[in-house]
């Protein structure tokens, strides 16, 4: 079976009823940053990417063409380090047919490229920022970019993307006291600034513990300040958004921790090693890259037999549980 469940109107159903149809696809581990909250010793700018263009193509056709899924958000890694990203973008609308095509990135390299990915079908970005302050962008973050990443958000707005979001990672050490240079400086303009908390990555426990704040004083304090509710982010998606009347600005906030979205998650994840993740925090994975070489109906085969093991991410205390457990081998 590969088509969309005919119950359906579009993506794939798992057991707990969660319509999947939104993919978040890696297509590099690579990454020219060395941000505190991830990968603080730098990654390897030089391995070689996994994925070809032509696995990429198979897996966006299975995705959007066999399983009904409408939207992809390319990730990494740092996805601007592939040279070939606007044939990638190209494939994902043109070919697979994604309704929405989005982007995250660090942001350095976007200023010289996003018209040609904007005019490949690139519909959206979000670029992580972190800081206005060029000073702790470098603590943060590891490098000198902080005037490149903000240029990158202008060209951004200038190349006419349906949105631009900006990504602020919390840290206790640094998020209160910026909030309203935040707001002051997305003041006017078409963006959404969006506050993440922190989550907890494997290895880096003592570092959550000690600066992970939640979104829920922010959230207090837009609202006190006049902002209003704007609904969710599309259905599914994990932001709270509050706009003030009269201003494009919309700030939001995912809180992944003190408010788990767990129960509407309506994502798979593709790993740049083409492996398929049922959840952020789940440790099974299957293998998609040999049937992404046999083509996609054998891609949409894999995925199908995978979901009927996507468990309810429920958390407890803060800690995420892993979502599955068993996946290892479906489709290797
Ligand atoms: N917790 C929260 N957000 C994180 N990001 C990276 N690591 C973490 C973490 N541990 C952010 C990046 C990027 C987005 C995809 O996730 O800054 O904006």
């Amino acid at each position: 079976m590969t088509d969309a469940h005919p119950d359906d109107r579009h993506g794939l159903r798992d057991p707990q009823g969660r319509t999947l149809d939104y993919l978040r696809l890696s297509i590099t581990e690579r990454c020219d940053l060395k941000c505190s909250y991830c990968r603080a010793d730098g990654a390897d700018v030089a391995a070689p990417d996994a994925m070809s263009l032509a696995d990429i193509r198979a897996i966006g056709v299975a995705f959007a063409r066999h399983l009904g899924f409408l939207k992809v958000r390319v990730t990494g890694g740092e996805p601007l380090l592939r040279a070939d990203l606007p044939s990638i973008v190209r494939a994902l609308r043109a070919d697979a047919g994604f309704e929405r095509v989005a982007l995250t990135t660090n942001g350095r390299l976007l200023a010289g490229t996003v018209r040609e990915l904007a005019a490949a079908g690139l519909d959206q970005v979000n670029v992580s920022l972190d800081t206005l302050c060029e000073g702790a962008f470098r603590e943060i973050r590891g490098v000198d970019a902080f005037g490149a990443v903000t240029r990158g958000i202008d060209a951004a707005l200038d190349a006419g993307l349906r949105r631009v979001k900006v990504n602020v990672v919390l840290l206790r050490s640094f998020g209160f006291a910026e909030f309203d240079s935040f707001l002051a400086w997305g003041r006017g303009r078409p963006l959404e600034v969006r506050f993440l908390e922190l989550m907890p990555i494997e290895g880096r426990e003592e570092f959550h513990q000690r600066e992970h704040m939640s979104s829920e004083p922010l959230i207090q304090r837009v609202v006190a300040d006049g902002f209003e509710p704007a609904g969710r982010d599309g259905p599914g998606g994990p932001a709270v958004v509050y706009q003030r009347p009269g201003d494009p600005l919309r700030i939001g906030f995912v809180s992944p921790i003190t408010r788990p979205f767990c129960a509407e998650c309506n994502r798979l994840r593709v790993t740049s090693r083409g492996a398929l993740k049922l959840c952020l925090f789940g440790s099974g994975f299957a293998d998609l890259l040999p049937a992404a070489r046999s083509g996609p109906e054998a891609v949409a085969e894999v995925v199908h037999r995978a979901v009927v093991l996507r468990e309810d991410g429920i958390r407890s205390q803060g800690r995420p549980i892993p979502c599955q457990a068993g996946l290892r081998g479906i489709g290797g």
